[in-house]
């Protein structure tokens, strides 16, 4: 489909996320031709940069990274972006940035018009209020909010009732990068495109799920943000449930905007409970200590060079987080799905994991359960270990076999960023890919008694040395019921 004309206000847009993630997605948008030729992207911010400042930070800053090697587009993009300088404490109406946007705005209501808030959530409710204070809230706004949504369910409902009293909920997009992902939409043609997995795909036949999102970075320089956050309202409040959700979802009648997200929500309002002395048994929590990664020696997470110091609530935060979680329905009844995530782990690799259960009855000696890995990054692709017979005249022998396929090397065409996917569906106004307000809450509605039951006790995280994969408690979660994480390239 053709792209509709918009003007995209990027608030907070010289920051980290802007100039990493969402210029190279529009700049690659733009090169596809995924742009209409009068679309424009707006950068807000305090800097107090006019159009050309701004457009010199992104040659500088931006272009290095792209190989935006074609001196015409790169032009063309350049000639999309201004700036303009605002902000939105005190009576953001006086300021006169929201003026000369105001400006820049005016006569093009028929143009789609987005927000996008690349900013801390304390800025979303004001921003959407100074929006409309200075009346450039049409009915062809929407408005796109970056995690994290709150700390806990109570703050992720200001937000949304506060974004809510602004914009209606079919113009509110709240990101989750992970939906964005080649392999998380290609989770749903797997499962529902095809024939031969459904009738398996239930706790008669699959032992049990692991969600893994390892990564080797640590958090050097982000303590200010991650102290509160911590591993759990980072990454698996938004991301791993997403992927659990998708997993384990009823299939929808429908490919469509609502469709996909009513199944979601049903899962999460599945979830077992975990609060108490269950929250003891069924989570672990771990934070790294100096170690070695790639061969590098790392601090811990309390030595991380930062701005601030470390203070109690570091001491308290998880880098580092493995659960048992449960969806009580009658398709998963039983089976336990696993999730981890952490910082500072040997390798940078996120994945999702279906083990089979074992043949009802071995002819054969050996042998071991299908297993389906999904895996998201680094290389995307789809991996089916099933058994096969080792060559030769011998005894037979079975032997787990990869059926794989590489994304890359099957289809080979540029796998693209998260982003471009996600601003792409923005700029279209389809919302499947986006987080309803009710499955926002109901993920929190979940994580709280989590949060409330580790908050309430005195120990701290379990360390775990910096490239190894997380506290030996994480092993314990599984390895107490025979089980245990799939560690294999
Ligand atoms: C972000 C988290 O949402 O996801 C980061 O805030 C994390 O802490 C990042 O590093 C991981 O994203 P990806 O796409 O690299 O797996």
């Amino acid at each position: 489909p053709t792209a509709h004309a918009a003007d995209l206000v990027v608030f907070g847009g010289t920051g980290d996320l802007s100039m990493r993630k969402l210029l190279p997605a529009l700049y690659h948008s733009d090169r596809d031709g995924r742009l209409a030729p009068e679309t424009r992207i707006i950068a807000m911010s305090r800097g107090g940069l006019d159009d050309a400042d701004f457009r010199g930070k992104v040659e500088a800053d931006v272009r290095p990274g792209l190989h935006a090697d074609d001196a015409e587009g790169w032009d063309r993009f350049l000639g999309r972006l201004h700036h303009v300088t605002a902000d939105v404490a005190g009576d953001a109406r006086t300021h006169p940035g929201w003026g000369r946007l105001a400006r820049m705005l005016a006569g093009r209501e028929d143009v789609d018009r987005i927000f996008y808030l690349a900013s801390p959530p304390m800025t979303f409710g004001p921003f959407c209020r100074a929006a409309h204070a200075a009346g450039l809230v049409t009915p062809r706004s929407r408005v796109v909010l970056e995690k994290p949504l709150g700390r806990d369910l109570e703050g992720a409902r200001g937000i949304n009732d506060e974004v809510g009293a602004i914009f209606e909920e079919r113009q509110i997009f709240r990101i989750d990068h992970y939906l964005g992902k080649e392999t998380v939409q290609n989770l749903l043609v797997l499962r529902f495109a095809n024939a031969f997995l459904e009738p398996i795909w239930n706790s008669l036949w699959i032992d049990h799920v692991q969600i893994t999102a390892a990564e080797s970075v640590g958090t050097p320089g982000r303590r200010g943000y991650y102290d509160h956050a911590g591993a759990l309202r980072d990454m698996v409040q938004n991301h791993l449930l997403q992927l659990l959700c998708l997993v384990a979802m009823e299939p929808p009648a429908r490919n469509d905007r609502e469709s996909i997200r009513d199944e979601k929500v049903k899962v999460l309002q599945a979830l077992r409970p975990i609060s108490g002395t269950e929250a003891d048994r069924f989570t672990v929590r771990g934070q790294y200590a100096a170690g070695e990664v790639d061969g590098r020696a790392v601090p811990g997470y309390l030595d991380e060079p930062d701005k601030t110091p470390p203070t109690d609530a570091s001491r308290h935060v998880e880098t580092f987080t493995a659960i048992r979680a449960e969806v009580k329905n009658w398709r998963w009844a039983g089976v336990p799905f696993y999730l981890r995530t952490g910082k500072r782990m040997p390798y940078r690799r996120s994945e999702i994991v279906v083990q089979f259960k074992d043949v009802p009855h071995s002819i054969f000696p050996g042998g071991s359960p299908n297993r389906l890995v999904l895996r998201l990054q680094p290389s995307e692709g789809i991996h089916l270990h099933i058994m096969a017979k080792e060559p030769g005249a011998g005894d037979v022998v079975p032997r787990p076999v990869p059926l794989s396929l590489s994304f890359a090397d099957t289809f080979r065409a540029r796998v693209p960023e998260a982003y471009e996917r996600l601003l792409t569906d923005v700029l279209a106004g389809n919302p499947t890919l986006f987080m309803r307000r009710d499955e926002v809450e109901a993920a929190w509605t979940w994580i709280d008694p989590i949060i409330a039951t580790w908050e309430s006790r005195d120990a701290l995280p379990e360390p775990y040395a910096a490239g190894t994969s997380g506290p030996a408690a994480a092993r314990e979660l599984l390895g107490r019921s025979g089980r245990a994480w799939h560690e294999e390239d």
